[in-house]
């Protein structure tokens, strides 16, 4: 069947609802979403969204911007960054009209705590920049922005699961998308002038991660599948608080809120690394340290190798146990459920847990699909929020930057089509627009192999975790991109045991399964072409007597992003392009000091 719509967006998490929002007030939008829209998984986003605001001390959008280019090391687009930073006040007030529940100050302006890597005046000390609603920030935004978009009256398509997107033969205009109802089994065309991905995060490719199951990267394989790159996909985001060997998030609000780290001695480990900031840090340093801890003997059961039985911990046992109810009620109850632990009386357990992409679809400053490495745009294609590259992340986000990712620059596309929608024609569509999608289906319904995804799930999980994960070598690398190159030729033989229609979730997962075997392969690739570190990409080498050392940051040759293609037989084209410097752009009229200041350099905390 085909539907058509003048908008369709992909995906309702924050992005998507708040580009339909915007949208809406031009157009006639549809959201199709895999999820309900409030089990999209921003309603998991625990401890805040970043913004300048000022209300509990001094603070500026130029430090917001600061932070966030020397956060992710540098690689960063300096102009979208600034525009992250400075729209952010008016967002978040924005919001608030809307409706959003912010915490308050006793004198009722938006609270605000301090989070990793956010610092006043250039890095002096960590400032409360982090507006929040208790320990629930993004489920109380993700409810206000689905209630303002019914309002709206935006159409829904709940678990509706996008398969295919559908493009001209040039791949420089969108038509639309081809998904399954999850209800029914039947395929449907959706077909718009314009096409919004904001499908979220891609972590379940982890053994360990933060992300909910439905975060297996949809989109990101489809538009390799279809001819389109990925931008920087080889940095990949450890929370450093994981409960242990599970990989629930401990947001890092707990330690905006005096939480701090311990190693085996009871030591503040952190005041070693990161003697301004300690515990503050930005998140690939704090992961950094706590892997290497663990590695040097100094994890609380000091096994001297990363695995379940080890870990550092999280001190929550000063805070009043009536603070901590009323200010992190979920980390509370995720300890004392998950782990039996009260957290005003024993520390909690905790390792890095894979949670975020900085890398995905690349994009220009208004979210639209960037079809190469050059200047190249796909007409009427966006992208926004996590599944997005703008890149505003760099080689690493800092905490609370991602909900606001998500609301600026979702609302920016929403903004940026209903401006411009009417410029867009619609194109026709291909014949047999569903073949591709039904093929899929087929070919796993009738295969009579011997394979089953969640085995091959649990491996590709395993090998990413194991190698390509807080600390990279190349050896481990070349052992992953070997597991996941056999286990792409094993899923040619995958079959299912379900054959129904109706909400066949065998086949969903073995089809997720495939998409994620698909971009794994792009990150190993990317990282193993990157020899360098930077933001969460540690990579080591061995050193003269063998041992492994951390390979340092190489702006001559690396301060550049990734551009990936998936080639059919599973090899990987990569491109570069080198980032937006404001210092290199002194015809955009930056002052003498914010260029100086803008500039590359170490990053010291
Ligand atoms: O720690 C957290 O609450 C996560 C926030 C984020 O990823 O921005």
């Amino acid at each position: 069947m085909i539907i058509t719509h003048d908008v369709v967006v992909v995906g309702a998490g924050a992005a998507g609802l708040y580009a339909a929002y915007w949208a809406a007030s031009a157009a006639d939008v549809a959201v199709v979403s895999k999820l309900f829209p409030t089990r999209s998984h921003t309603g998991a986003a625990q401890g805040g969204i970043g913004a300048a605001l000022g209300n509990e001390e001094e603070d500026d959008p130029l430090w917001h911007w600061y932070d966030t280019v020397k956060g992710g090391d540098y690689l960063g687009d300096q102009d979208a960054q600034r525009i992250l930073c400075y729209d952010a006040p008016q967002t978040i007030y924005e919001l608030e009209h809307l409706g959003v529940p912010f915490s308050r100050t006793a004198d009722g302006r938006i609270a605000q705590r301090p989070f990793g890597g956010h610092t006043r005046n250039f890095g002096e000390r960590p400032v409360r920049r982090a507006c929040y609603a208790a320990a629930r920030t993004g489920h109380a935004i993700l409810h206000t922005l689905y209630e303002q978009c019914v309002k709206r009256q935006v159409t829904f398509y709940s678990e509706f699961q996008v398969l295919d997107l559908l493009l001209t033969e040039d791949r420089r205009k969108v038509l639309g998308v081809v998904a399954i109802d999850m209800l029914t089994g039947e395929l449907h065309t959706l077909q718009a002038r314009a096409v919004v991905f904001a499908t979220g995060g891609a972590g379940r490719n982890y053994a360990i991660t933060s992300n909910c199951q439905a975060n297996t990267g949809d989109a990101l394989a489809i538009f390799l599948r279809n001819g389109l790159p990925l931008e920087d996909m080889e940095f990949v985001q450890f929370h450093p608080t994981g409960l242990a060997g599970l990989g629930i998030l401990v947001t890092e609000g707990a330690r905006g809120e005096g939480g701090y780290l311990t190693n085996c001695f009871g030591e503040r480990f952190m005041e070693r690394y990161a003697p301004t900031v300690k515990d503050l840090a930005p998140r690939d340093l704090v992961s950094q340290c706590m892997y290497k801890e663990v590695l040097e003997g100094r994890g609380i059961n000091r096994t001297g190798r990363i695995c379940a039985e080890d870990y550092v911990y999280l001190n929550l046992q000063h805070i009043p146990k009536e603070e901590l109810c009323r200010k992190l009620e979920e980390i509370v109850d995720f300890a004392t459920t998950y782990l039996g632990i009260k957290p005003w009386e024993a520390p909690i357990p905790v390792m890095p847990t894979c949670h975020y992409y900085m890398g995905g679809i690349p994009t220009d400053n208004d979210g639209r699909v960037r079809a190469d490495e050059a200047e190249g745009i796909v007409e009427g294609l966006y992208a926004a929020g996590e599944c997005a590259c703008v890149s505003v992340h760099g080689a690493n986000r800092l905490g609370t930057n991602s909900l606001l990712d998500l609301v600026v620059f979702g609302r920016r596309v929403g903004l940026h089509i209903a401006r411009h929608i009417g410029e867009i024609r619609q194109g026709r569509l291909p014949e047999a627009a569903e073949r591709r999608a039904q093929s899929l289906i087929a070919q796993l319904k009738s295969s009579q192999g011997r394979e089953r995804h969640g085995e091959l799930r649990r491996l590709l999980s395993e090998t990413m975790m194991t190698h390509v994960a807080v600390i990279r070598t190349e050896e481990g690398m070349r052992q992953a991109l070997a597991d996941v190159r056999q286990l792409r030729e094993r899923y040619a033989s995958v079959a299912i045991d379900d054959k129904g229609a109706v909400f066949n979730t065998d086949l969903l997962e073995a089809i997720e399964c495939g998409f994620m075997i698909d971009y794994s392969l792009v990150i190993i690739e990317a990282a193993l072409a990157r020899t360098e570190s930077r933001g969460a990409h540690e990579r080591q080498v061995k050193d003269a007597e063998g041992k492994l050392v951390k390979l340092p940051r190489d702006d001559a040759n690396w301060l550049k992003h990734s551009f990936a293609w998936l080639n059919a037989d599973g090899s990987v084209t990569l491109k570069y392009r080198r980032p937006y410097l404001v210092h290199e752009h002194p015809e955009d009229g930056w002052s003498p000091e914010i260029m100086q200041r803008m500039r590359p350099k170490e990053r010291k905390y």
